[in-house]
C-alpha cells in the first residue's frame, strides 16, 4: 500500500549539509600508498575527500549541516523535538552523538539519539522519523547523516583509504500540509550474515583495543570489496523496484535518483538496471568519495540547492552499508 494514503503525510522541509574544508585528492594519496590517480578514479569515480580538522568532529559536522536544514525549514532549534544522528563515527561511544548535536543546537525540548546502520543510516533514521511524527509523537524531527571517517581508516591499506571521506547532512521532516510533497513508500533490509565482509573489528566491547593490539590497527574500517560490490547492486535495485512499485510510480515518473555515493560503478549497475538514464541520477562522489551514512544526506541537499527538482517531482534514494543494510525511499517533493 503506498504510505501517503494509509497514515499521516510526512514531508521534507529543509535540507542541509556541511562539509569541511581540507581536501585530500588522489594525487596526495599516491604519495601515502601505492595507488594512483587513473586507477581510483577508474575504478571508483573518486577524484577527492574531504577530511575533518584537528579536533573536528562528527558532532560539529552534524551541528553545521542541521543548522543550514532549519534555517531552510524556517524554524528554531528550539521548535525541534526529535533528533536522530545515523553514524558509525560517533564522537564518543557514550553518550550519542545526537545529545552533542542538541547541546551545540540548543534544542532543548528534543528527545536525542543515534543509529547505527552504516551506509543505510540516514533513509534508516527517515522512515523511523516518518512513523514518529505519522503516530503523532513528535512534529519536527531532525535526521542527520554524519561521519568522520578518516579516524577509522587505515592510511596505510590501499583497498579501503582511497574510498572515504568526511561531511554531513541534514534534513528536517514535519506533517505534510496540503498541497506540499511527502514522503511515498520506504524500504529498509538487514542481512547480518555478511558483517564480517565490511566491519571496524577494534573499539567495541568483543574487542577493546590495549597496549597488547594499539598497533594492529583493529579500530579501522576492514572492508571485502569485491563482494560487498556484487551484495550492493542486487540489494540497491530490489530496494528500488519496491519503493517505485509501492508508491505507484513508474521509471519514467522519477525526475532525480540520489544513490549512496559509494562507486560509480554501482550507480551505473543500478540506473541500468532499472532502467532509468544517468543524466537522472545525482553524483558527487568525485568530490567527497564515500562519506557513509552522510554520503545521501550532502547528496540530497546539493541536489535541492542547485534546483536538481522542484515541488511535485518524483525521487528516489537508495542506500547500502555494512551491517549489511540496505534501503530506499520515494519522495514527492
Ligand atoms: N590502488 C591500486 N591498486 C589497488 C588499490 C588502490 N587504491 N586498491 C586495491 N588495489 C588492487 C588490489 O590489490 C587488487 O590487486 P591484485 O589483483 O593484484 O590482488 C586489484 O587492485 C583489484 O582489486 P579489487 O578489489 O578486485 O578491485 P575492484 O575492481 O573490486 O574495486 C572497490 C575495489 C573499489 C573497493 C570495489 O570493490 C567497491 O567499490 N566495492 C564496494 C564498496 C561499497 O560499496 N561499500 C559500500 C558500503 S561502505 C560502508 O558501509 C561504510
Amino acid at each position: 500500500m503506498n504510505e501517503s494514503t494509509s497514515v499521516t503525510p510526512v514531508t521534507i522541509s529543509g535540507t542541509g549539509s556541511y562539509v569541511p574544508e581540507k581536501i585530500l585528492t588522489n594525487t596526495d594519496l599516491e604519495k601515502i600508498v601505492d595507488t594512483s590517480d587513473e586507477w581510483i578514479f577508474s575504478r571508483t569515480g573518486i577524484k577527492e575527500r574531504r577530511i575533518a580538522a584537528e579536533g573536528e568532529f562528527t558532532s560539529h559536522m552534524a551541528t553545521k549541516a542541521a543548522e543550514r536544514a532549519l534555517e531552510q525549514a524556517g524554524i528554531t532549534a528550539k521548535e525541534v523535538d526529535l533528533i536522530i544522528v545515523a553514524t558509525i563515527t560517533p564522537d564518543t561511544l557514550t553518550p550519542s552523538t545526537a545529545c552533542y548535536v542538541q547541546a551545540n543546537l540548543g534544542a532543548s525540548s528534543a528527545v536525542a539519539f543515534d543509529i547505527s546502520a552504516a551506509c543505510s543510516g540516514f533513509l534508516y533514521a527517515m522512515k523511523l522519523a516518518k512513523r514518529l511524527i505519522s503516530d503523532g509523537a513528535y512534529q519536527n524531527a531532525l535526521i542527520i547523516g554524519a561521519e568522520k571517517l578518516s579516524s577509522f581508516i587505515n592510511w596505510k591499506d590501499r583497498n579501503t583509504c582511497v574510498l572515504f571521506g568526511d561531511g554531513a547532512g541534514a534534513a528536517v521532516l514535519r506533517k505534510s500540509e496540503p498541497g506540499e510533497g511527502r514522503i511515498l513508500a520506504s524500504e529498509t533490509g538487514s542481512d547480518g550474515r555478511h558483517a564480517g565482509l565490511l566491519d571496524i573489528k577494534g573499539g567495541g566491547s568483543a574487542c577493546p583495543i590495549t597496549m597488547a593490539n594499539a598497533t594492529d590497527n583493529l579500530a579501522t574500517l576492514a572492508m571485502q570489496g569485491r563482494e560487498v560490490f556484487k551484495l550492493a547492486v542486487t540489494a540497491m535495485r530490489q530496494a528500488s523496484e519496491k519503493v517505485i512499485e509501492r508508491a505507484g510510480l513508474t521509471p519514467d515518473d522519477i525526475t532525480l535518483v540520489v544513490p549512496h555515493q559509494a562507486n560509480l560503478r554501482i550507480i551505473d549497475a543500478i540506473s541500468d538496471r532499472l532502467a532509468i538514464p544517468n543524466e537522472k541520477v545525482f553524483v558527487n562522489l568525485h568530490k567527497y568519495g564515500n562519506t557513509s551514512a552522510a554520503a545521501i544526506a550532502i547528496a540530497l541537499d546539493e541536489a535541492h540547492r542547485e534546483g536538481k527538482f522542484k515541488r511535485g517531482d518524483n525521487i528516489i534514494m537508495v542506500a547500502f552499508g555494512a551491517g549489511l543494510t540496505w534501503a530506499a525511499a520515494a519522495i514527492e517533493w
